[in-house]
């Protein structure tokens, strides 16, 4: 896979804790293109979420390096503003702010980019019906289920149409309908808009349905 097509490139990354002592991430090299949907695998302590956080920009490799659409992030100097653009991430726990409805909360990604208020809102509403949240988008966070968070929390980070989709266990503490929902939303968004999905997942059912799997252990790829 050449540069002008991978989407995602990483080379030789490392993450390292305690001086060295702890390697989470230990020389990993891949890319992906657009339109995938990869699946990141690989037993507890692996580095799976710090993969996902230094392609996240959300921490920092003691080596190698990440480009995504041909833009290494050591050079980016807004990282806010460089994921608005490129990147959506779904956690483990959704991270929805309390005191906002789903509505609000899956339309605040917008007021960054500018949107006025009633295309924002009409926006969101449209997202929440695919996920079929409508009759739950004036609610409070702590008033609707689990799996209804979790499905606003997907909402949320597709509602930019990102070109990179970043999930971390994204269907952990859904029952199997819910868990199928949001695995065929996902999907969907790699197919519909060239996207790159990037799913850390326990889960079997998404590793088998996703296009590739990349296997980690003790920080390192599985052959
Ligand atoms: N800040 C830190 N300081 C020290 N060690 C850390 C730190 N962050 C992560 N680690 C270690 O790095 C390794 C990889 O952790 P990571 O969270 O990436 O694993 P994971 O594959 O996501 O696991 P899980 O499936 O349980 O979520 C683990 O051994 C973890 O204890
Ligand atoms: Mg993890």
């Amino acid at each position: 896979m050449s540069e002008a097509t991978a989407l995602l490139t990483v080379a030789e990354l490392s993450r390292h804790h305690d001086g060295g002592s702890v390697k989470a991430l230990d020389g990993v090299t891949f890319e992906a293109r657009g339109g995938e949907v990869v699946a990141l695998t690989g037993p507890s302590g692996c580095g799976k979420s710090t993969l996902l956080s230094l392609i996240g920009l959300l921490d920092q490799p003691t080596s190698g390096s990440v480009s995504i659409a041909g833009q290494n992030l050591a050079t980016v100097r807004q990282a806010g503003h460089f994921r608005l653009q490129h990147i959506g991430f779904v956690f483990q726990f959704h991270h929805m702010v309390a005191t906002m409805t789903l509505l609000e909360n899956v339309a605040a990604p917008l007021v960054a980019l500018g949107l006025h208020r009633s295309e924002r809102r009409a926006r969101a509403s449209a997202m929440l019906a695919q996920m079929d949240l409508s009759s739950r988008a004036d609610f409070l966070p702590a008033k609707v289920s689990g799996g209804e968070r979790q499905r606003a929390a997907v909402a949320r980070a597709l509602i930019t149409r990102p070109p990179l989709l970043l999930a971390d266990e994204p269907t952990g503490n859904l029952d199997s309908h819910n868990n199928t929902l949001v695995v065929e939303l996902l999907m969907a968004h790699a197919r519909a808009h060239g996207a790159l999905v990037l799913i850390a997942t326990h889960n079997p059912e998404i590793a088998r349905k996703a296009d590739r799997r990349i296997a980690l252990r003790d920080g390192r790829l599985v052959a």
